[in-house]
């Protein structure tokens, strides 16, 4: 019989890698991986994570009570009302804790104790220290902070933490996500990086050898280097993602491990269109001015007018001063625009995704709603979005018309227009990072006429969340997490090599 293992999320955010793991059954349908706790310290986040776990209470088969509850069509408490013991469960593995403070290990070592017990030692720590320290914008950031000193940075140390925990509970194995700035930060002149290294393969009781999960030259650190876009995501999303297998076990399937298990890469990328395309079309609503269908499809026009103006006066090309100006037209005669928000079900058009992320129960498609923006901004979405629906790129800074610029823009630097990004249909996505919950500029929707950012559903389709994937919390929370995960996909492919590996 295959073993099973109990799988402990730490930093969990919303459940990406959870998810991928809890998704591997074995040939009798059973899931090889149990999660059995997932810890989080931002409510909307740990939130979502609970819901995650009520749902994975039923095995696969989620009572009507559910896709109500996801629909607005009764409350939580009714939700929980009916399904008692299953919510009570889901309460048990999942734990709201900032880690790295004494009250948190307090809370949280008896509770690893009881899991590495019940599981026979059979454990997996899943999750990844937070990456706001070694990110590079972090890091950017941090440097024009006066007084910033890296070596007093407690949140460069929390990876001392997930080796506290490693050490704690012996995990058979450990995926370990990160930024990539990670592999080039430093502190105190010392490279952060090789120090993690060090510091995972000597942890636990055993110490842990490393498994590189992408084939990559010798030598470089490449092989940590996971880029989503070859394994099936539709998104360019990089991403530092450490395996390491306990040396007792890693001993045992040497042959394996030299086998070079490690992701396949799909012949053909997946599109933002194999994941978008037959969504519900949805305009953006007004932010600064009264919103409305009316007011806004007089907004969108007067864009679409300003951007071609803006265009002419710039010298840009004919064909796109032109474009601006039919879509202008089209808005016109059109009678009126789409919804702000709507829940019909679509079907996902890449039949790699479809089946991971559709569910034929789902009554309505939540989290699909579109935000405000400012007038000034409409322009330059529609810009933006003609320009890439002509030459099939965002348009550079040089392309960008000064006359869209905001008047206290320094022009001249180009970051003004490097803030605006279209997602193309054809080619996955630019990464969904939390920054979507800041301003949609980067995250513009390829189809010039709905004239907005992508949605919050958009998003998790990009990250391949499953369409009964529910996020809790305000929007803008809705928006960081979604940015935040590993995405499930992913993670589900990654615990077949995990599986693989250690599973006999
Ligand atoms: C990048 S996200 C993790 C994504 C997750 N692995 C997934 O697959 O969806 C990092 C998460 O760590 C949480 N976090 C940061 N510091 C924390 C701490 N000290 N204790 C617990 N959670 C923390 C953040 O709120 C955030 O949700």
């Amino acid at each position: 019989m295959a073993r099973r293992f109990k799988v402990v999320d730490l930093f969990a955010g919303p459940g990406g890698l959870a998810e991928g793991f809890s998704a591997l059954r074995d040939k009798q349908g059973k899931r090889i991986f149990d999660v059995a706790l997932s810890i989080e310290k931002e409510p909307s986040a740990f939130a979502t994570l609970r819901l995650r776990s009520f749902v994975r209470q039923f095995d696969g088969k989620l009572p009507r009570a559910y896709y109500d509850y996801i629909s607005g069509d009764i409350e939580k408490e009714e939700l929980i009302r009916q399904y008692p013991e299953e919510w009570a469960a889901a309460e048990q593995e999942t734990m709201m804790l900032e880690l790295g403070t004494d009250e948190a290990a307090t809370a949280l070592d008896p509770v690893l104790d009881r899991i590495r017990k019940e599981a026979g030692g059979e454990t997996i720590l899943i999750g990844g220290p937070p990456c706001q320290a070694y990110s590079l914008v972090g890091r950017a950031r941090n440097r024009g902070i006066a007084d910033y000193d890296a070596t007093k940075d407690t949140r460069h140390f929390l990876y001392k933490e997930y080796i506290r925990i490693i050490d704690r509970l012996n995990p058979v194995a450990f995926v370990m996500e990160n930024v990539k700035g990670m592999l080039s930060s430093r502190v105190a002149e010392v490279g952060i990086f090789d120090q993690i290294l060090s510091d995972l393969e000597t942890s636990g009781e055993q110490g842990y050898v490393l498994v590189p999960l992408v084939s990559a030259p010798k030598g470089a650190h490449g092989g940590y280097v996971i880029r989503c876009e070859e394994y099936g995501i539709p998104q360019n999303r990089h991403r530092v993602i450490l395996l390491g297998i306990r040396t007792d076990r890693a001993q045992a399937v040497q042959n394996r491990i030299a086998a070079h298990h490690t992701l396949v890469p799909e012949l053909q990328q997946t599109t933002v269109a194999g994941a978008l395309s037959k969504m519900p079309k949805l305009r953006s609503g007004l932010s600064k001015s009264a919103d409305g269908a009316e007011a806004w499809k007089k907004a969108a026009i007067a864009a679409f007018r300003a951007a071609a103006r803006a265009a002419r006066e710039a010298g840009a090309a004919p064909e796109l001063i032109s474009r601006l100006g039919e879509h202008a037209r089209t808005l016109l005669a059109a009678k009126q625009p789409p919804p702000r928000a709507s829940t019909r079900i679509s079907r996902v058009p890449d039949e790699r995704l479809r089946e991971w992320i559709e569910d034929p129960k789902l009554k309505s498609l939540p989290n699909h709603a579109t935000r405000g923006h400012m007038e000034s901004d409409l322009a330059r979405y529609a810009f933006s979005a003609t320009f890439a629906e002509l030459f099939h790129r965002s348009p550079k800074a040089s392309e960008y018309p000064e006359g869209l610029a905001p008047a206290h823009e320094n022009w001249a630097s180009g970051k003004f227009a490097d803030r605006f990004r279209v997602q193309r249909w054809d080619a996955p996505s630019s990464t969904i990072t939390s920054h979507i919950s800041k301003d949609g500029h980067y995250f513009i929707h390829p189809d010039p006429l709905q004239c907005r950012s992508l949605t919050v559903r958009e998003a998790a389709r990009l990250q391949t969340f499953p369409d009964n994937y529910f996020f809790e919390g305000n929007r803008t929370q809705q928006y960081v997490q979604a940015g935040n995960a590993v995405p499930p996909l992913l993670a589900y492919k990654i615990s077949f090599i995990v599986n693989d590996l250690i599973a006999n």
